[in-house]
């Protein structure tokens, strides 16, 4: 054993790859009857002058041969466990999913409508989830003996005052007290009704709610913007037709019927054979809610109208359960 040997034997601790091999080297330099050990028990014999260069030479090959292989062990224990770790979490055996997923249908409804009124020049808004009664209600000329009031109709928050908005209706008070005309918005949002739950009412629903307000604007600008919206999410054959009805916010008040998706408008199950579906409540804005919100009335006018999302959803892609839509059936939802 000289310098030359010890060199050779470090390098080649450095290169082996396996507990064995190093286990072989261990034995051969350090072992009992290893190299090193044999150097230093052959000490004895020599002559004293060359005692003292020989045994330097055992103890720095001791030493430096002892550090390298601990260094060595402890590194290849170190990967192994690091490797036996990576194969446990990550199984490369396992097939490659093929699926990447897809938008939820009410998303994608939701981006259409969005992007057919923004294409039209609407400005996107949103109002708070909770609500005061004054911007729910009573600035919408909801008397507070109105049904729509009702315990069964509205849940309320512990101070009464508060309460889930029963309708993006709301937003348009928000909108016209800091907003002077020309106005048109649309304000997309959630909305929470006390309804038991069935195939046809969630009690928590997303309704796009639309305003315009602007001098000279008629009831047939409310009929072509909505013609629009039906042809551009329902498809270009639809026809509209609107009836008279009431909401304390609007005069006149309509619902808004679309020709049944199901069959075309010549009568089926789904339409109750009528041709015709119910789409949405509108109207010309009630002069009563501009006084509420300081717009003039004599020189301005509007039209407002609310869809429900899950509705437009369910009619489009004629879903039988509206609870669906809210479920996390993937079996449901990878038709979509
Ligand atoms: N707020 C009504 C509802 O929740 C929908 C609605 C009807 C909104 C008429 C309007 C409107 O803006 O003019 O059923």
């Amino acid at each position: 054993m000289d310098e030359a040997a010890l060199k050779r034997a470090l390098a080649e601790i450095k290169t082996v790859k396996d507990e064995q091999a190093l286990t072989r080297i261990k034995i051969n330099y350090l072992g009992k009857r290893g190299l090193v050990t044999k150097l230093i028990d052959s000490l004895g014999n020599l002559d004293i002058s060359q005692r003292a260069k020989v045994g330097q030479l055992a103890n720095t090959a001791k030493k430096q041969l002892e550090t390298a292989l601990n260094d060595a062990f402890t590194e290849l224990r170190h990967s192994k466990l690091q490797k036996e770790t990576t194969l446990k979490t990550l199984d490369l055996t396992v097939p490659i999913a093929t699926g990447i997923g897809h938008l939820h249908p009410l998303t994608t409804i939701m981006q259409e409508l969005i992007n057919l009124f923004w294409q039209m020049g609407y400005e996107v808004v949103q109002g708070p989830e909770v609500e005061d009664q004054w911007h729910n209600f009573e600035a919408l000329n909801i008397a507070p003996n109105h049904p729509a009031r009702d315990m069964q109709d509205t849940f309320y928050l512990e101070n009464d005052n508060f309460l889930p908005r029963t309708h993006t209706s709301s937003v348009q008070i928000r909108y016209m007290n800091r907003h002077k005309p020309p106005i048109r918005i649309i304000a997309p949002g959630k909305v929470y009704r006390n309804e038991d739950e069935d195939a046809k009412h969630v009690w928590m629903f997303q309704q796009v709610e639309g305003l315009v307000v602007d001098e000279h604007i008629t009831l047939a600008d409310l009929k072509g913007t909505l013609l629009a919206m039906a042809q551009g999410i329902l498809g270009k054959q639809t026809k509209i037709r609107l009836r008279p009805s009431f909401f304390p916010y609007t005069e006149p008040s309509v619902e808004v019927d679309a020709t049944c998706v199901t069959c075309g408008g010549q009568g089926c199950q789904t339409c109750s054979h009528s041709g015709w579906i119910e789409l949405l409540g509108a109207g010309m804005v009630h002069s009563r809610v501009f006084e509420n919100v300081g717009i003039d009335s004599r020189r301005y006018n509007g039209f407002a109208f609310g869809i429900g999302l899950e509705r437009l959803a369910v009619i489009k892609y004629q879903i039988p359960d509206i609870r669906e839509l809210w479920r996390p059936n993937l079996k449901f939802l990878e038709q979509f």
